[in-house]
């Protein structure tokens, strides 16, 4: 099982180029199966959980391939619509393609996600809003057996809830539907808008009639295109994250900073000093780090992707601090291993106390999940010593080159195992 040794403590300086966003790309690529032209995609980032979708969508009869510049996916022969489980258990967002390929087939059996350590990750807003499109569908021994008699139909579907996944799967479902479909209740995530700028590439018939309503009216042409996959917001975040808690001098590139705004503001509070160019963000840490409450949300709230890496940067301000996670129910996994490397934050059903001025010492630590095992990392690159952080495979599901990076503005970190 390999680990990372991190030797701290250290400053990150220098500059950082955004990876391609994981969250958008999963989206895209599940909606490549609604064409049967070539669709060439650029900045997929080279990660775990793409490389799986990418194996899920070959399963099903893709063919996909990389020039060394930009993927070619062909589904011109892309028949099957049986997602198996042994793919979609290790990446819940394996449910995205059970939209297009209803669009597509007009049926589809794909494998219940399956929970993750921050939480039971249901899909019951997906199937209710796909059986709102005339689908019927039965879960039986771990999967979801779905059927549309008629072919997907127009209507009206407003969400119970703000997801982002239900809002992904019921664009693309009805992007091919008869008719026409208003979403209400719509997440607007910035990776729900490029799955959308995506869709009217390719020719689906998609506008935004207010904040959160869409307009879809269902197609059948599709063109051939080449899209780049816009920059990933919570890689950026992370390491912004990052030289602010190690009082580090950063310029993050390849970003469009208005997207990460209620980030920035945070960041700015919390006392580093922000330079916002055109598709950069320099930011100088500042060693008071002052303290701040905030609550998860859906965008543009504060991202839960970003929860765990700014606990981090809180438990190093001069007064304590209140985190509420409002989005999943148990996504405080980190928090067990931030207090072995000295921290004191308590936990009150969603709500975690966070003290202040604490020194992180270093230590041997376990990640749990994808954002919980960075927060861990930035906690090291701040304690004097060597930790180690096992169970890496957590991070490499969505950080691209993660300790390259790192290196680059002086973290001392390695692979080892
Ligand atoms: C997406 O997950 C992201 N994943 C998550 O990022 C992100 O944390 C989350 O949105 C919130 O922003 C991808 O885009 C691949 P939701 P998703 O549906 O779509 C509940 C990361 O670290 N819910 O908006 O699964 C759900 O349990 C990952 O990159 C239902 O109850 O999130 C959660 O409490 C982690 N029923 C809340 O809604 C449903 O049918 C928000 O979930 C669907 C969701």
């Amino acid at each position: 099982m390999q680990k990372l040794e991190v030797f701290g403590a250290s400053r990150l300086k220098g500059q950082i180029k955004i990876s391609g966003s994981k969250n958008a790309s999963l989206p895209i690529l599940a909606a490549t199966l609604l064409s049967s032209k070539k669709i060439f995609l650029k900045n997929l980032p080279k990660v775990k959980d793409i490389e799986t979708m990418i194996s899920l969508l070959q399963s099903l009869g893709s063919k996909i391939s990389y020039d060394g510049e930009k993927h070619i996916i062909d589904n011109s022969n892309q028949k099957k619509f049986f997602a198996s489980y042994n793919l979609v258990k290790t990446m819940r967002a394996g449910i995205l393609v059970l939209g297009p390929l209803l669009a597509k087939f007009g049926k589809a059996k794909v494998s219940l996600p399956g929970g993750c350590a921050i939480g039971t990750r249901p899909i019951d807003i997906h199937l209710k809003a796909l059986s709102n499109l005339g689908v019927k569908y039965k879960i039986f021994q771990g999967y979801v057996h779905a059927i549309a008699p008629k072919g997907l139909i127009g209507t009206k579907i407003k969400f119970p809830q703000i997801s982002v996944g239900a809002t992904e799967n019921l664009i693309i479902a009805a992007s091919f539907a008869k008719g026409t479909t208003i979403l209400s209740n719509c997440a607007v995530e910035p990776e729900v808008l490029d799955l959308v700028n995506f869709l009217k590439k390719i020719g689906c018939s998609i506008k935004w009639i207010s904040k959160r309503c869409l307009s879809i009216k269902g197609v059948k042409k599709i063109n051939e295109i080449i899209y780049s996959i816009m920059f990933d917001r919570i890689e950026a975040g992370t390491y912004l994250v990052a030289a602010a808690a190690t009082e580090g001098n950063l310029r993050v590139k390849n970003v469009i900073p208005s997207l990460i705004k209620t980030e920035l503001n945070i960041l700015r509070k919390i006392g580093a000093k922000i330079k916002v160019k055109r598709n950069e963000i320099h930011i100088i840490g500042n060693k008071d780090i002052k303290n701040i409450s905030f609550k998860t949300a859906p965008y543009p709230g504060f991202p839960t992707d970003l929860q765990a890496q700014f606990m981090v940067l809180l438990c190093k301000a001069k007064k304590d601090s209140f985190i509420k996670e409002d989005i999943f129910e148990n996504r405080f996994m980190h928090v067990g291993e931030l207090n072995r490397m000295g921290a004191q934050i308590k936990i009150n059903g969603n709500k975690a106390i966070i003290s202040g001025n604490t020194d992180f010492q270093a230590a041997e630590l376990m990640a749990t999940d994808l954002r919980a095992s960075v927060s861990l990392i930035i906690a090291a690159l701040t304690a004097k010593g060597k930790s180690v952080i096992n169970r890496i495979y957590h991070l490499d599901r969505g950080y691209e080159n993660l300790e390259k990076k790192l290196k680059k503005v002086g973290a001392k970190i390695k692979r080892s195992g």
